[in-house]
């Protein structure tokens, strides 16, 4: 009743507290059960974290006096909490583990409350129970969630291969993608070095999907930890030191998810101290974090990925692509595959690996790295398909936002290709895109020229054209009964047009 009472009235289970608990861990330290059924039958999320820390940092944070914390954390939460100790991500599991309440802990647990969820503190709830039917309850459902997560992640691995979550996203790189996908295959299946994380290194020049082949891992952004004191961001600073407490960001997140993938994105930029972390992390499989404790990530895989020595790939890819095309296009049209083109043995040994060497200045470095994987400059058809990208990219903004249909056709596709520019990568393909086509779309559109609900096409001008200037985009309404009328856009710059 009062459950129908609350989601009709629009009350939301999962509402904060002005200082940050919701009201199922209220009622979770209060073994007030029947407010727990009630909360947990109108959708409040068991897994949600406590974001009230101690009085003093919610005091701060928050700018309300500490005693008028101290006193609305007893009053309206639980006075046999110490105002001291860190509660920041402890969830209802937690608190009714505190509680020292066998019941209201199943109660939980049967809601899809997860046991092996951590606080800010790095502890489950488990870490907060007394001897006891709590601790055991929480250890016999620690092991259920654990297979049944194994089971599900092995299940959606089955469902949905690496390799084609990462093609969704990804044009091309086929070699990058298969040298990934078979590597972490063997990892999740034991099939590799137990004793060493798996290392690889990105190479190629900008935009063309190095960064963009981590999708779904997670990424460091490397140009954050350029000076000598930000090593302290990176791993956590000393007893002592400002930000201790915190901890830092590459061990928490070990911490939290020991076998993760992590991107260290353009590496070349790190200070070489924090390079000197990396390389103990990929030689042991293991970290010790400004607290002085260890942290095993051998089931790690780390990525890095840098710009170094990319003009000299992207030359070497160009000259081998030109001699596979010379070879195979008098057979097959365009048939341009970039996984057709290999870098040469001769070519990573002599050119690569002194640069790199020049660059990172240690041997043991590229020693750790188990595959170097090359992203090469885009062909033709991958051109085609990432400017496909683009336009799908903008008709969908088109239709959701101004009920506008576009249209277009092969030759536009090859138009817009020509605005590659092998320096900036698939960013000049989306520059040209938004230069030719929707420049003249938003122009349209402010000059009112644009029907609603109309379907407008775009084509090739090849007509009408100087001899030797560069074709143009035609941009026409298409009319019911399929006729077209080309629109007069003024130049946005040439209002007396
Ligand atoms: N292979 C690709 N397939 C589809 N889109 C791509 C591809 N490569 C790049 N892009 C597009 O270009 C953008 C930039 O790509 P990305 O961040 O991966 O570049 P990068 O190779 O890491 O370059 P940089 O060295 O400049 O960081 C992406 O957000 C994506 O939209
Ligand atoms: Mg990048």
């Amino acid at each position: 009743m009062i459950c129908v009472t609350f989601t009709s009235k629009g009350v939301d289970p999962n509402h904060r507290h002005r200082l940050g608990w919701t009201a199922l861990m209220v009622a979770a330290m209060n073994r007030q059960h029947s407010v727990v059924k009630v909360l947990l039958e109108a959708g409040a999320d068991p897994n949600t974290g406590d974001h009230f820390n101690n009085v003093y940092d919610t005091s701060r944070e928050k700018g309300i006096h500490s005693l008028e914390v101290l006193v609305s954390r007893e009053d309206e939460f639980s006075s046999r909490l110490s105002s001291r100790a860190g509660f920041r991500g402890c969830t209802a599991l937690h608190y009714a583990t505190l509680a020292d309440d066998p019941r209201a802990v199943c109660m939980l647990l049967e809601a899809g409350a997860n046991p092996l969820q951590t606080n800010a503190l790095g502890h489950t709830p488990r870490a907060y129970a007394k001897d006891g039917e709590v601790s055991t309850i929480l250890q016999e459902w620690e092991g259920k969630f654990k297979e049944a997560q194994a089971r599900r992640e092995a299940e959606e691995r089955r469902r949905f291969p690496l390799e084609r979550r990462l093609k969704e996203h990804i044009i091309g790189q086929e070699g990058a993608i298969n040298t990934v996908a078979s590597a972490i295959r063997r990892k999740e299946n034991g099939w590799y070095d137990e004793e060493h994380p798996l290392v690889f290194l990105f190479l190629g020049s900008s935009g063309i999907g190095k960064s963009l082949s981590s999708f779904g891992f997670i990424r460091m952004d490397m140009s954050e930890f350029q000076e000598k004191h930000e090593v302290a961001k990176f791993i956590g600073s000393p007893p002592g030191y400002v930000g201790h407490e915190e901890g830092g960001q590459l061990t928490k997140l070990l911490k939290a998810c020991p076998n993760a993938v992590v991107l260290f994105d353009e590496v070349d930029k790190a200070h070489p101290d924090v390079l000197t972390i990396m390389l103990q992390l990929f030689d042991e499989g293991r970290l010790t974090d400004g607290k002085g404790k260890t942290i095993e990530c051998k089931d790690a895989i780390f990525i890095m990925t840098s710009n170094v020595a990319s003009e000299e790939i992207a030359q070497h890819a160009l000259q081998r692509n030109a001699l596979t095309c010379l070879r195979i296009c008098e057979h097959i049209d365009d048939v341009q595959k970039s996984d057709d083109i290999e870098i040469s043995r001769h070519f990573k040994e002599s050119v690569i690996r002194p640069i790199l060497k020049a660059h990172f200045r240690r041997d043991e470095f590229l020693g750790r790295i188990n595959e170097i994987v090359y992203f090469l400059p885009f062909c033709h058809s991958e051109l085609l398909q990432l400017v496909s990208k683009e336009l799908n990219f903008w008709a969908k903004k088109a239709k959701q936002r101004h009920d506008i249909t576009l249209e277009w056709d092969r030759p536009v596709l090859d138009l817009l290709a020509g605005g590659y520019n092998m320096h900036y990568g698939a960013r000049s393909i989306k520059h040209e895109v938004e230069r030719r086509v929707v420049n003249q779309l938003a122009a349209a559109y402010e000059q009112e020229l644009l029907p609603k609900g109309c379907t407008l096409r775009l084509s090739v001008q090849s007509e009408g054209q100087e001899e030797g200037s560069m074709p143009s985009l035609r941009l026409e309404v298409v009319g019911e009964d399929s006729s077209r009328r080309m629109l007069d856009i003024r130049p946005p710059l040439n209002p007396d047009h």
